[in-house]
């Protein structure tokens, strides 16, 4: 596994990635994010949309796997389709709209038209391709494989691996508990999207959406004007929660048992608190009622390899657009089923911490601005990720536990990361 080019010493992938450190080339090194794109993005499951987002036949939806721009529709009949947005005459999109509602794509360049499942409806001046042209062959690419999880549309543009529940694996339980937080047990993706980008490699979005460690600190003002905080141990030195590898790269910050009842009052104040209350018990029964309550919002931090984070009442996806160069979508979730007025308080809460004038997401860019400024220095190669690596323990069914301090979910990407990019553990 060694590339080289005239400029640099050969690169050798599996020494850049150590048990607890991590070089700086991870970051730095455009070679390493062309393998990345080939070897991660174009392999596995990569969330691309949200069933909410594409409710009636005809919705559809712009998004990119790795470098590959995809279309996702419903057609027609319902089916939902993953097809790359390349015209098969001459290569150019065929969309260019964020989402919409459309039965065909029109490609601007040559006008030639398909249906939103793919396939060729006619070539324009088809005379001039002869009695003998195939229109079936000219449709729209097709991502391989695509499969849907509780909402949750991914794509794989590999055509043989792992199912997505495979892929998930432990990482579905903790999909299930916000699910599950809505009355009719299911999120919506219709609050809007926030977009926003930072000038450094996307992996670090991706440790630090699983970072209790760095709370205390980056965001020690916004956390000190809320009353509650004090009187819980949430993600400090002294909390009894856990950070989890789930394996498959997925990692987890489980602070259930630091905030206790806490979540289930945060969610029983407010506007049409009640009424959502009532209507989620009615439908999963008490014991249910009492763990969804215990596990929602910020109780429980998931990132889902590559690229997909939820975090308190969002959905976070990853976008590397380049080594150095990020982009972030940022869908707050509402509440199948919750009163109207429930959704809305939620949404405005989220927004006080992520918005884009909130008091905590703005922060964690601009540390992310300060690492990349950092990495520059020569001579200092390894990034440091043995936090806990002492007290870590592995439990019966390949989970590793440590404290929710400690860079357990860090060391779970980059385990993923170095199987996926040079086929061992
Ligand atoms: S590139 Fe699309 S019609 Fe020519
Ligand atoms: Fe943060």
């Amino acid at each position: 596994v060694t590339l080289t080019d005239h400029h640099r010493p050969d690169l050798d992938l599996a020494a850049l990635v150590e048990d607890y450190r991590v070089h700086r080339d991870v970051y730095l090194d455009p070679r390493v994010f062309e393998v990345e794109m080939d070897r991660i993005f174009s392999t596995t499951w990569v969330y691309v949309a949200h069933t909410s987002e594409l409710p009636q036949a005809g919705d559809y939806k712009t998004t990119t796997i790795g470098r590959a721009p995809v279309i996702v529709t419903r057609a027609e009949d319902g089916a939902i389709h993953v097809l790359y947005n390349r015209c098969s005459h001459r290569a150019a999109t065929v969309c260019q709209d964020p989402c919409g509602n459309s039965s065909y794509f029109r490609c601007a360049y040559h006008g030639w038209t398909f249906r939103n499942d793919g396939s060729l409806i006619g070539a324009t001046f088809s005379d001039g391709y002869g009695s003998s042209f195939d229109r079936t062959r000219f449709g729209l690419g097709v991502v391989p494989r695509v499969d849907v999880y509780r909402g949750f549309i991914f794509a794989s543009m590999a055509a043989e691996g792992p199912s997505l529940v495979e892929h998930l694996g432990n990482a579905r339980e903790f999909i299930d508990f916000r699910c599950d937080a809505a009355p009719e047990g299911e999120l919506v993706l219709r609050s809007g999207t926030h977009r926003y980008s930072y000038p450094f490699n996307w992996k670090l979005q991706l440790e630090n959406g699983v970072d209790a460690y760095h709370g205390n600190f980056v965001h020690q003002g916004y956390f000190s004007r809320i009353p509650a905080m004090s009187q819980v141990q949430f993600a400090k030195g002294q909390s009894v929660g856990v950070s989890v590898d789930l394996g498959n790269g997925h990692g987890l910050l489980d602070s259930r048992d630091d905030l206790g009842e806490l979540m289930g009052l945060v969610s029983g104040f407010g506007p049409g608190a009640d009424e959502y209350r009532r209507r989620l018990l009615e439908r999963v029964g008490e014991d249910r009622f009492a763990e969804i309550q215990r596990s929602s919002g910020e109780a429980l931090n998931l990132s889902v390899f590559p690229n997909l984070l939820l975090i308190g009442v969002q959905v976070r996806v990853v976008f590397p657009r380049a080594v150095d160069y990020t982009e972030i979508e940022l869908y707050p979730t509402f509440l199948a089923g919750a009163p109207p007025e429930y959704n809305e308080a939620r949404l405005r809460a989220h927004e006080g911490f992520y918005g884009p004038a909130g008091g905590g997401a703005p922060d964690d860019l601009e540390i992310f601005r300060r690492v990349a400024e950092g990495m520059k220095v020569p001579g200092m190669e390894w990034v440091d990720l043995s936090r806990g690596r002492f007290r870590e323990r592995e439990e019966a069914d390949g989970r590793r536990v440590g404290h929710v301090t400690d860079e357990v979910p860090q060391r779970a990407f980059y385990r993923q990361w170095r199987r996926s990019m040079v086929g061992q553990a």
